[in-house]
């Protein structure tokens, strides 16, 4: 029991302790098609599946992809498949990755990635928050990026948002399930102590029967017979 309780306040210790974070958001669609997108999310390379629990929606996943939807994604993949001549025809992906390494709750750096068929086509620059091609033909796309700067902005801003509050949404969640765990034990140790008590109330109660027993001679000879009268009769 003592080892247990020394084990929750070693992982208590340990979620405080561990302050270096990385989390990822993705987004993967094949161009054309509306039934492709995967979003997904991972926090030092575990996948942490979205919460649909509240409202049957995650509001972080809300508010991260919605510009993975709309005009502007629309507009840039077509720049992107012209920079290739290619046609939706065929299955091409595009991939948005999105990266933030937190120091506690602090983000210390973001990456911004788009990937065209596997491959890197796009780069936002942490530091400057520009735009950077990683591919001759990813040039278009750069230049209509860059010319939308207060689009870069809230992009990042949102990024980092959405990071803090999934790692306070976890915290959250670790501090009440390791709350239940101490209950768990806690009323364990109850259980065992009551079970101790009423264990030693029986050996009493038993003692204390065999004694009368005892001082009384041996069984109840008169009630026996009286059952064997019956059994005769029947
Ligand atoms: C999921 O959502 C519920 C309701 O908003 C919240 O109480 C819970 O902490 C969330 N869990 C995580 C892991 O974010
Ligand atoms: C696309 O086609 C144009 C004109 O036909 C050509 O100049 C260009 O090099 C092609 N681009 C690629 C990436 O093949
Ligand atoms: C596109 O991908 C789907 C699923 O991966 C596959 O079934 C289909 O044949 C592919 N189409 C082309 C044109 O490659
Ligand atoms: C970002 O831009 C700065 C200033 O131009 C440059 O020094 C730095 O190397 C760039 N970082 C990356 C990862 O390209």
């Amino acid at each position: 029991m003592q080892l247990f309780l020394i084990f929750v306040l070693f992982s208590k210790l340990a979620l405080s302790l561990q302050t270096e974070t990385v989390i990822q958001f993705a987004y993967t669609e094949v161009v054309g098609r509306a039934d492709t997108p995967v979003t997904t999310r991972t926090l030092n390379g575990v996948s942490i599946p979205w919460n649909d629990s509240a409202h049957g929606v995650d509001s972080l996943r809300d508010i991260l992809f919605q510009t993975e939807q709309g005009p502007f994604l629309e507009k840039s993949l077509e720049i992107i498949l012209d920079s290739f001549n290619h046609t939706t025809a065929s299955n091409h992906t595009y991939q948005r990755m999105r990266k933030c390494q937190l120091d506690g709750y602090r983000v210390r750096w973001v990456s911004d990635l788009v990937r065209y068929d596997g491959a890197d086509y796009l780069r936002l620059n942490g530091s400057t928050n520009t735009w950077t091609a990683a591919v001759p033909q990813a040039k278009a796309l750069q230049q209509v990026w860059a010319s939308d700067a207060a689009r870069t902005r809230s992009e990042r801003v949102c990024l980092e948002n959405a990071c803090t509050e999934l790692l306070k949404d976890l915290a959250q969640a670790k501090h009440s399930a390791l709350e239940d765990q101490e209950s768990q034990a806690v009323m364990l140790v109850w259980v065992t102590l009551l079970a101790a008590a009423s264990l030693l109330g029986l050996t009493f109660i038993s003692f204390l029967l065999f004694k009368r027993q005892a001082s009384n001679g041996s069984g109840h000879p008169g009630g026996q017979s009286a059952v064997k009268t019956v059994d005769y009769r029947a």
